[in-house]
């Protein structure tokens, strides 16, 4: 009985990827609300899908370790200071191997707005 359950655990540990704790981290802190739930950034949150892993990760430690550059970042700090290393690993790692999901819930995101504004 108690290597089935050691086999059930491994088993549990090893299918949830690095890519998939990332993803539902990114849902449970509220990262989508600024950065978008397609990393797809907006206004001044930037876009953090397939952004270079080393980056973003230099990035959320300063952010946790309370160094920002500018105003406008002091906004991360309170969403990286209860990151361990390993949340930014696998946020990271979700960040950069970004894969859009072909049945997500969508939004229409190709309005430009270009011309005279109807002026
Ligand atoms: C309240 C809005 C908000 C939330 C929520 C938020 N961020 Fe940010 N994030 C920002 C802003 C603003 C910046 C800095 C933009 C700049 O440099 O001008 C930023 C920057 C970043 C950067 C650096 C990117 C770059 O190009 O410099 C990373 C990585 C990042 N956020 C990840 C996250 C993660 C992971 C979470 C969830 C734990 C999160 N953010 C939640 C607003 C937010």
């Amino acid at each position: 009985m108690r290597y089935i359950l050691l086999i059930f655990l491994t088993f549990t540990f090893a299918s949830a990827s690095s890519y998939d704790l990332g993803k539902k981290l990114y849902m449970e802190k509220g990262c989508y609300s600024c950065h978008g739930t397609k990393l797809e950034g907006v206004h001044e949150y930037p876009r953090l899908a397939s952004r270079a892993k080393g980056f973003l990760t230099y990035k959320l430690k300063r952010f946790r370790n309370k160094k920002s550059d500018n105003q406008q970042q002091e906004m991360m700090i309170a969403f990286a200071t209860s990151l361990s290393d390993a949340d930014i690993e696998n946020l990271t790692t979700y960040m950069t191997d970004f894969v859009e999901e072909e049945n997500a819930e969508r939004y229409d995101d190709s309005f430009q707005t270009q011309g005279d504004g109807g002026s």
